[in-house]
């Protein structure tokens, strides 16, 4: 019981990483048009903690917005207890509330488009916002949180990674437009992947894989600095998903370099060349070829067609014409050159006939 409740513990802790403003202004600047008159749900953001929140309370009006909803969870074993609310009930044990907030005007006191306050006292003032507790505890997956979500246009936040894979399904199966900080190490998984592959999912505009800084729980023992007494974490991992239009991936890739069987090795066990950056796709190669899972920032759908991911071992087996699985000898080779082998991954041999493995490829075709 000890170890289950350690474990959840862990995994709860790898999701209170709280998104900054900067981030947040940085990316969505790009979808402004995408939100007018719409309704938007931020379904993991306390609203007196979340900078999703509060952008889109700032930036209500000049934003054109229907609605804005924000649900919080109170199931989180290390979330403070500092944001309790007075709805006027003693509670002995105190905890977290789960709540949410309803904003549909925001009173425009300059006439300029813009509030300069996104404090949630400012904006109950207004009788048509809505603050009101949630019969449960916030998850995301609760009945009521999915009525939220069946009212809403847009969801944007930072949802809890031990659970992106859960949340990105819901979203698709309620059809919904979405744009979501996650980790990279989420492309791993086949089924964030096979998105991807549909163009069902994209990277956002915020270059992928540079990395982000997080606001922390003061609890953390592991951060990277303190600010403002703050404690920030830093995630090198991190990019944004969406589902909405981003003009990268609608680009072609410029190509310039030309194939030669000297340069782009076929693999060993794959009959597919072995590209070392995007950047160095040949312009005249029309078949199968690995290249980094960087590829997929740059992936426009209408220039390759993803095939599918190196390394699984039912695709390869099962579905995969171009895999050429190793014989006994040469399982053995790759065995006794690297101690985390596995015959599904691609190996590149050298010139001395030694295999090489060859992680994290993506196999794609040139479809013009
Ligand atoms: C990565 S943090 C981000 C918080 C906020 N969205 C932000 O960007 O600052 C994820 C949040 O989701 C909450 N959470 C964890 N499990 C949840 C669930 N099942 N349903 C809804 N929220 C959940 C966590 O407590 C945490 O506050």
């Amino acid at each position: 019981m000890a170890r289950i409740d350690l474990t959840n513990a862990k995994r709860a802790k790898n999701d209170e990483f709280y998104t900054r403003l900067e981030y947040i202004e940085k990316e969505l600047k790009y979808y402004k048009p995408h939100f007018q008159g719409k309704v938007v749900l931020c379904n993991c953001d306390d609203p007196y903690e979340s900078n999703f929140f509060k952008y889109f309370a700032l930036n209500f009006n000049a934003l054109g917005l229907k609605k804005l909803i924000a649900t919080c969870y109170n199931g989180s074993p290390v979330s403070g207890n500092e944001l309790l609310l007075d709805f006027g009930d003693t509670i002995d044990d105190p905890k977290k509330i789960a709540y949410k907030v309803e904003i549909t005007e925001v009173a425009d006191v300059n006439g300029d488009g813009a509030i300069n306050l996104s404090d949630i006292a400012y904006l109950m003032q207004n009788d048509k916002n809505v603050i009101s507790i949630l019969k449960g505890n916030g998850d995301f997956r609760s009945q009521e949180c999915i009525e939220l979500l069946k009212e809403a246009d847009i969801i944007v936040t930072n949802p809890p990674f031990s659970l992106f894979r859960e949340y990105v399904a819901q979203l698709v199966e309620y059809d919904k437009l979405f744009l979501i900080i996650g980790n990279t190490n989420a492309l791993a998984c086949r089924e964030i992947f096979k998105l991807f592959q549909e163009d069902k999912i994209r990277t956002g505009y915020t270059n992928f894989n540079v990395g982000m800084y997080f606001n922390v729980p003061d609890s953390f023992e592991r951060f990277h600095h303190i600010e403002d007494g703050k404690k920030i974490a830093r995630v090198s991992t991190s990019c944004w998903y969406t589902n909405m239009p981003v003009t990268k991936h609608n680009e072609d890739l410029v190509l310039y370099k030309h194939y030669s069987p000297e340069e782009y090795p076929k693999y060993d066990n794959y009959n597919a060349i072995n590209v070392n950056t995007y950047t160095d796709i040949p312009c005249d190669y029309d078949y199968e070829m690995g290249v980094p899972v960087t590829f997929l920032d740059k992936f426009n759908p209408k220039q390759f067609e993803i095939i599918w991911r190196g390394g699984d071992i039912e695709w390869a087996e099962n579905e995969c014409a171009f895999y050429t699985p190793p014989t006994k000898e040469k399982a053995e080779q790759y065995k006794k050159l690297d101690n985390t082998w596995r015959i599904q991954n691609p190996y590149l041999l050298d010139k001395e006939g030694n295999a090489h493995v060859v992680y994290q490829r993506i196999f794609i075709r040139r479809k013009r």
